[in-house]
């Protein structure tokens, strides 16, 4: 299954739940994604059990930095590094011990300068290896007031993906080495000795000393190169000193890259690295970027703080993506697009990628979290915000409608299991903080958010986001603290409603019925926890503050009323609906919740599938409750699949595509039993005509999302045994193999199946 982030290295080192039976992920977004990405939910102690910890203690703040001048001398042959640390600190109290975060790094001096003062030397560096700090003991007290902390370190340049690592490439034929870092989560503490955590803010001036013909990257740009006094083969370059910015954000690059470069209308040099020889599939993430600066410079009403920013593809990475500041890395599949041979799904993803990360160099770096506890809100805002910039750049992706599939219904999915979990917990040593980069605070995060920005109002919500930034930048921030200028800029309970959507896990589902007086429809709405495995009888089911938005018939896409459910149920008037006029809840399929219609709710809702007049988003969001449900036992899936002749003449690809994974889901659970070839020959019937429609070869004029759904329809009737489209795909796959007619990128995917 794939699913969201390739955290996968981290995370398969961490204890999982069973994996849960959610939907296939998506051919939409994912197709290109052959690794698994993230664990789906992630694991939570109390399944299993756990040795007992010792409380976690943040860092005491008696010595705090204000300036981390660093030099890091990396050795790429002997995978070791020299650092040294020159850090001007504050004394809060008088003391006579500094701790800070150190893992793997190998203290060989180090001494405090009280500002004026004599160096005092410390006598002893005790580590405490679980709790990756070391303490700085020294022989007399430092007084309140400012000094500098001097460290002199080597460490090694690890092979395992985070701190400051080793990825290999090759070169004409040659393995070779670059040198790059990975501090998110808790693991800048493996470069240098620091205060690690995002709420402790400093300044860094950095100076890296690598081989003359590599290239060297930081945050900044470079202000300073020289030739490295002791060794003619190597420079010293020195960037600009950074804002006020967290150590997670810290990165730097040593190695062999090709880049291309633009100016982004707004005034900021963008530059894509590449591979050596690669630099032609810099150009599409190039374009993205440049789009996408100006496009949250307008958003936000802030501009982008640096004057630079350099999106690079690195060979061994861990994660997708990761947004440090004016240093953004990507795993190469995350970041280069070859004009020949990438699919347009490869493009998309490309795309969502850059503007995840580079929304985080606002909703992130600039105004950061107050502790990992909010990271939730720092991911989930730059998984919403991402389609917004995506939808922006390129309309014809039919972005908003792919988020659906890809990421509420998901999150729906998980959500709705017994080991799901709140998408804000509680989170202290830094094995925790791993386990919470998942599914939950990802895709339910972005998909609460949406609901937020549906509920504010794209006006207020930008007023909201304005004044946070403003009143946070270069600070830290929790939640409670966007939420109260969101309270503020619209005056309506932002905290409340959404305190029921992140501090409880699982959401309702909204049970509806409908009877006519007169020319009003009275509908009769109540909500309960939905539940995968089935409707439970909880005396103390917990309720969810739900914006509901309902639309008739008369106008699919219009709202006509409006209710904040807050109760376990309630009635709503609707004045003004012909008997024969359809109501549907939740238009635009915002609303974090699923809908369990009457059976004359649902079957008038039909037509409006058939003649197109509900929309994309609507269909696909009927098509997967509906699933959901029978999944669930709720309703039968004889019913289901009832509906699905109402699909006939559906046109849309995420339709098609969360359509088909669900189909895949009943096909598997059929297969080995006498079902299997009866819902085999359901979805060839269901799928030929369209099949038939877009046939194998793209036609002129055709756009991106013809390009996925021809895609997605012959993979599926192949998958089905659909013997002319088997016979023709061998036909094709031998001609390509023999090199007479090579396949389009758009269809290989769907062959290699
Ligand atoms: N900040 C994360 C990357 C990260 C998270 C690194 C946790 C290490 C630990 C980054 O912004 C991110 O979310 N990356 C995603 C891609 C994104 C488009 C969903 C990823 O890595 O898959
Ligand atoms: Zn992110």
């Amino acid at each position: 299954m794939s699913c969201r982030v390739s955290l996968s290295v981290i995370r398969l080192a961490l204890p999982r739940n069973p994996t849960p039976i959610a939907k296939p992920v998506s051919l939409t977004l994912r197709a290109s994604r052959l690794l698994v990405r993230f664990n789906s939910v992630s694991s939570v102690s109390t399944l299993f059990s756990m040795p007992e910890r010792r409380p976690f203690v943040r860092l005491p703040t008696d010595v705090y930095p204000v300036n981390y001048g660093l030099r890091l001398k990396p050795d790429l042959v002997d995978f070791t590094f020299e650092g040294k640390l020159e850090a001007a600190v504050e004394v809060t109290q008088g003391t006579n011990q500094i701790v800070m975060n150190c893992a793997d790094i190998d203290i060989i001096t180090a001494s405090f300068v009280p500002d004026g003062g004599e160096e005092i030397n410390a006598t002893g560096f005790n580590y405490q290896n679980e709790d990756e700090k070391v303490t700085l003991c020294f022989p007399s007290t430092l007084q309140k007031g400012s000094g500098s902390l001097k460290i002199d370190f080597v460490g090694e340049l690890n092979d395992k993906m985070k701190g400051f690592y080793r990825s290999k490439y090759s070169s004409s034929g040659e393995v070779r080495y670059a040198a790059v870092t990975q501090f998110e989560a808790t693991d800048a503490r493996r470069a240098f000795p620091c205060w690690d955590e995002p709420a402790i803010k400093a300044t860094f001036d950095i100076t890296l000393i690598v081989p003359k013909d590599r290239v060297a990257l930081s945050n900044m740009n470079v202000v300073d190169r020289k030739p490295y006094a002791e060794d003619q083969s190597l420079v010293e370059v020195k960037f600009a000193t950074t804002p006020i910015m967290s150590t997670y954000l810290v990165a730097f690059v040593i190695g062999e890259y090709d880049f291309v470069e633009s100016q982004s209308s707004d005034g900021v040099t963008v530059r894509v690295y590449t591979p050596v020889g690669k630099a032609e599939q810099g150009k599409f993430a190039l374009e993205v970027a440049t789009k996408t600066l100006p496009f949250y410079k307008d958003y936000f009403s802030v501009p982008y703080p640096l004057p630079k920013i350099d999106l690079i593809a690195i060979a061994d990475f861990a994660a997708g993506a990761m947004e440090n500041w004016g240093l953004v890395t990507y795993r190469e599949t995350a970041l280069l697009i070859d004009p020949k041979n990438s699919c347009a799904s490869s493009r998309q993803w490309v795309a969502l990628v850059v503007g995840h990360e580079l929304a985080h160099q606002w909703f992130g770096n600039l105004v950061t979290m107050e502790w990992w506890t909010h990271l939730w809100l720092n991911e989930g805002f730059a998984s919403w915000i991402e389609y917004l910039c995506v939808d922006h750049c390129f309309p014809e992706y039919d972005i908003w409608t792919q988020f659906v599939s890809a990421d509420y219904t998901r999150a729906l999915d998980l959500d709705a299991l017994d080991n799901s979990h709140p998408i804000e917990v509680d989170v202290g040593h830094p094995s925790e903080v791993d386990e919470i980069f998942d599914a939950i605070s990802y895709s339910k995060g972005a998909s609460v958010i949406r609901m937020l920005h549906n509920y504010i109002g794209d006006e207020d919500f930008r007023k909201g986001m304005n004044a946070y930034l403003l009143k946070f930048q270069h600070k830290n921030a929790s939640t409670e603290d966007l939420w109260e200028c969101l309270e503020q800029a619209s005056g309506k309970p932002i905290a409340a409603v959404m305190n029921s959507w992140t501090k409880q896990m699982g959401f309702p589902i909204i049970v509806v019925d409908q009877e006519q007086h007169g020319s009003d429809r009275v509908l009769k709405i109540s909500q309960k926890k939905f539940c995968a495995s089935g409707p439970r009888n909880d005396e103390d089911c917990p309720n969810w503050m739900v914006p509901i938005s309902i639309c008739t018939s008369e106008d699919p896409s219009c709202t006509k009323t409006k209710i904040l459910l807050d109760q376990p149920e309630t009635t709503v008037n609707i004045t003004n609906v012909a008997p024969d006029h359809w109501i549907k809840i939740n238009p635009g399929t915002v609303g974090f919740y699923r809908i369990q219609y009457s059976s004359a709710m649902l079957e008038s809702l039909l037509p409006g599938i058939r003649d197109l007049t509900l929309l994309p988003v609507d269909r696909l969001g009927l098509q997967n409750d509906l699933f959901s449900l029978a999944r669930a036992g709720m309703i039968s899936t004889v019913e289901v699949l009832k509906v699905m002749e109402a699909f006939v003449n559906e046109p849309n690809y995420t339709v098609w595509s969360d359509l088909s994974c669900n189909l895949g889901v009943l096909s598997s659970l059929l297969s080995h039993t006498d079902f299997h070839e009866d819902i085999q020959e359901f979805i060839r019937d269901l799928f030929t005509p369209i099949g038939m429609k877009l046939g194998w070869d793209s036609r002129t004029g055709e756009g991106h999302l013809d390009a996925l759904l021809r895609g997605l329809v012959l993979g599926k009737l192949g998958k089905a045994g659909h013997k002319a489209t088997l016979e023709e795909a061998r036909r094709r796959f031998r001609e390509h193999v023999e090199g007479k007619q090579i396949l389009s990128a758009d269809l290989r995917s769907p062959f290699l199946m």
